[in-house]
């Protein structure tokens, strides 16, 4: 079995070789099964969570196997450890273990960028990254497999993380600078990308601009929000699986509320991947939530079991 260590698991990871094999996964309609949470008791701390997530082509499978342990930001340690299982379906052999936390990163970012593919202009150039973590970080790279990215501006409510990730940016050869002041560089932008823990919408719907595409990563449960109603109502909008997008983050609300109706949501993944939904003109404003699935995990771990079976073992 491989053992890909988190730096294997980015070399074995290339954007354009994993954005292909999730566009193939969601063409061809693949579901996953549900997801499960458990909750593990802990003794004088916060419960811990066991989060499972399988999915499996005729050919290959996998869990991603999550833990979150609360208590143990009081050890001075992550409280999310994960692992993704790679298995070969026809024998249920095990071939490889990969990093969860960065084949996450990048399938997430890989999600956003396969969204752009549908729905960003062909000739978006200037990328605004809002948030600076993990999954920030992976973001210059992903849409530029996609669109010809010639800039990266990054805001974050901590303006050192904003500026830390620009300077690493600017390390891999990325004409990248961090900014302060979202209301100036939001209308300046083809892409805005979000992938922060936000509670309170950073992203206001009158800074918007025609033809601009926005990605939203971040909201997970209803008491998160990236983007304001105004951003929602202006946008033609698009998720990445409906039943979660609508469960889960961003829309929850606003769908409750009435600010937007479920009929507002024009596709999904499956649907931009089999060619059922598009941008329609240069000028509208789009706008793709995900909250992310094990169909995204499975696509990593295809794609970084195949490289890792093709590079010579030491
Ligand atoms: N859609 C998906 O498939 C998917 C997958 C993985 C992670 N996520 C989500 O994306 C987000 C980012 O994940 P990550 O792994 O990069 O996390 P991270 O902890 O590495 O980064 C979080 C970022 O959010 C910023 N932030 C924290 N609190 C904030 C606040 N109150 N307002 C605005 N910004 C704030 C931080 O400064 C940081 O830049 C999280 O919400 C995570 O749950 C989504």
């Amino acid at each position: 079995m491989n053992i890909l260590d988190a730096g294997a698991t980015a070399r074995a990871l290339p954007f354009d070789a994993l954005i292909e094999q999730m566009q193939t996964l969601f063409a061809d309609g693949l579901v996953a099964p549900d997801r499960r949470h458990h909750t593990m008791p802990m003794q004088d701390e916060a419960d811990a969570t066991l989060l499972l997530m399988p999915a499996w082509t005729e050919q290959i499978g996998c869990v991603k196997v999550v833990t979150a342990t609360p208590g143990n930001s009081a050890r001075n340690l992550p409280a999310i450890a994960g692992s993704v299982l790679v298995f070969d379906r026809a024998t249920g052999a095990h071939l490889a273990l990969i990093d969860g936390a960065v084949a996450t990163a990048r399938r997430t970012a890989a999600a956003s960028a396969l969204g752009a593919r549908y729905l960003a202009r062909e000739d978006a150039k200037h990328l605004l990254i809002i948030g600076a973590g993990k999954v920030a970080a992976q973001l210059a790279d992903a849409f530029r497999a996609g669109r010809p990215i010639e800039t990266v501006r990054i805001w974050d409510l901590f303006p050192r993380a904003a500026e830390a990730l620009a300077a690493s940016l600017q390390n891999q050869g990325w004409n990248a600078e961090a900014v302060t002041d979202l209301s100036q560089a939001v209308p300046q932008a083809d892409i805005i990308s979000a992938a922060t823990l936000a509670t309170e919408p950073l992203l206001k719907g009158e800074w918007l601009q025609p033809g601009q595409h926005v990605d939203l990563i971040g909201a997970f449960t209803p008491a998160m929000r990236e983007a304001d109603d105004r951003a929602l109502q202006r946008a033609r909008l698009f998720v990445d699986t409906k039943f979660a997008a609508i469960e889960a983050g961003e829309l929850k609300t606003p769908l409750e509320t009435g600010v937007i109706a479920e009929s507002d949501i024009l596709g999904d993944l499956y649907a931009l991947a089999q060619g059922k939904a598009m941008r329609n003109s240069p000028d509208e404003i789009t706008l793709f939530k995900s909250v992310g699935n094990a169909v995204m995990d499975l696509a990593a771990a295809i794609t970084a079991t195949r490289r890792a079976e093709e590079e010579p073992r030491v």
